[in-house]
């Protein structure tokens, strides 16, 4: 390849950033040109795409969402809205792309390495729900603010001896949920991974107050149901218990990226762009146990996610 583009697609997340500027700077210190679609996918086919130079992405790493900006395109789904996309690549040479964002922006990037054009996804959401990498960009980042949401409500429910229960995002996966319930300690963790039993949670509640426990914290996966619906069910089941809800919404795909993202995006973006020059096309990035990886988008958007059973045992255990 000797021309290059990189794109942002479906939700942003944060470490998006990092991975344009490493994609952009590694992209020129080997020598390719180096071009950047503005909105997604919807970009493509407006043919929105602007040559960058190092100084395009300088003073991005720390900033959260994307500066190409993203889209979720309805277009790009047909075949002519994909032709139309690889044309706007192919005109102007073009015959490599980065794709970063989630499962749908893999979908696309498979479906353009068929029309020609060499691709390489990296896994860009909070979700962590793309198989053949541990983690995704932006995960890091959401469980932190999860994690600091849950610290203050602590200090709030102990002082009233409150139950509290705190709905996070992460699609169908529920990752954020375990990694943020293990990590602030919260006593019950709901995934839609992972059946539970509403009145032996109620149950445990009841009697750890009864117990002298000051506060507990359910944590909900979106994917499970609204925090709102669990409460309902348990102050059915409990005149004691009135818990209250704090769904945390996009406040999750917010702020600045930890370094773990920032580090994460950095390494993926170097990595996909030495991929793309060694020929590779078609392929999803990701880091398993701290080596770098390509695994053909076929494979990954076909593959789902392996739930880490052995981290929500622990945290089932560390919650009595
Ligand atoms: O995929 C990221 C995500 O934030 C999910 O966790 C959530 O379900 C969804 O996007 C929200 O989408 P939107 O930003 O379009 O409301």
């Amino acid at each position: 390849v000797k021309k290059i583009a990189v794109l942002t697609s479906g939700g942003d997340s944060q470490g998006m950033n990092a991975a344009v500027r490493a994609v952009v700077r590694s992209g020129l210190y080997h020598g390719l040109e180096v071009y950047a679609v503005q909105r997604g996918y919807a970009g493509l086919i407006n043919d929105d795409i602007r040559q960058m130079d190092l100084r395009s992405v300088g003073d991005i790493i720390q900033r959260g969402g994307t500066i190409l900006q993203t889209a979720r395109c309805k277009e790009f789904i047909t075949p002519e809205g994909q032709q139309m996309g690889a044309d706007n690549l192919m005109k102007r040479g073009i015959d490599g792309l980065v794709v970063i964002g989630g499962d749908g922006s893999y979908q696309g990037a498979n479906k353009l390495s068929k029309l020609g054009i060499k691709t390489m996804g990296l896994p860009g959401t909070i979700d962590n729900d793309i198989p053949f990498t541990d983690y995704t960009i932006g995960f890091d980042t959401a469980v932190s603010i999860v994690v600091d949401a849950i610290n203050k409500l602590r200090d709030t429910m102990s002082s009233h001896e409150r139950s509290s229960i705190v709905e996070v995002m992460g699609r169908y996966c529920g990752d954020i949920a375990l990694y943020a319930g293990l990590a602030s300690g919260a006593e019950t963790i709901l995934v839609p991974e992972v059946p539970f039993d509403l009145d032996e949670i109620s149950d445990r509640m009841e009697t750890n107050f009864k117990l002298g426990k000051r506060h507990s914290i359910i944590i909900v996966a979106e994917g499970v149901c609204k925090g709102e619906d669990i409460a309902n069910e348990i102050s059915r089941r409990k005149d004691s218990i009135e818990p209250r809800v704090t769904v945390l919404g996009h406040i999750q795909r917010g702020g600045a990226p930890t370094h773990n993202d920032r580090i994460l995006a950095s390494s993926l973006g170097d990595f996909a762009v030495r991929m793309l020059i060694e020929g590779e096309s078609g392929k999803g990035c990701g880091i398993i146990k701290g080596e770098l990886t390509i695994t053909d988008i076929e494979k990954v958007v076909n593959t789902k996610k392996q739930f880490n059973m052995e981290l929500y045992e622990l945290a089932k255990r560390l919650s009595q």
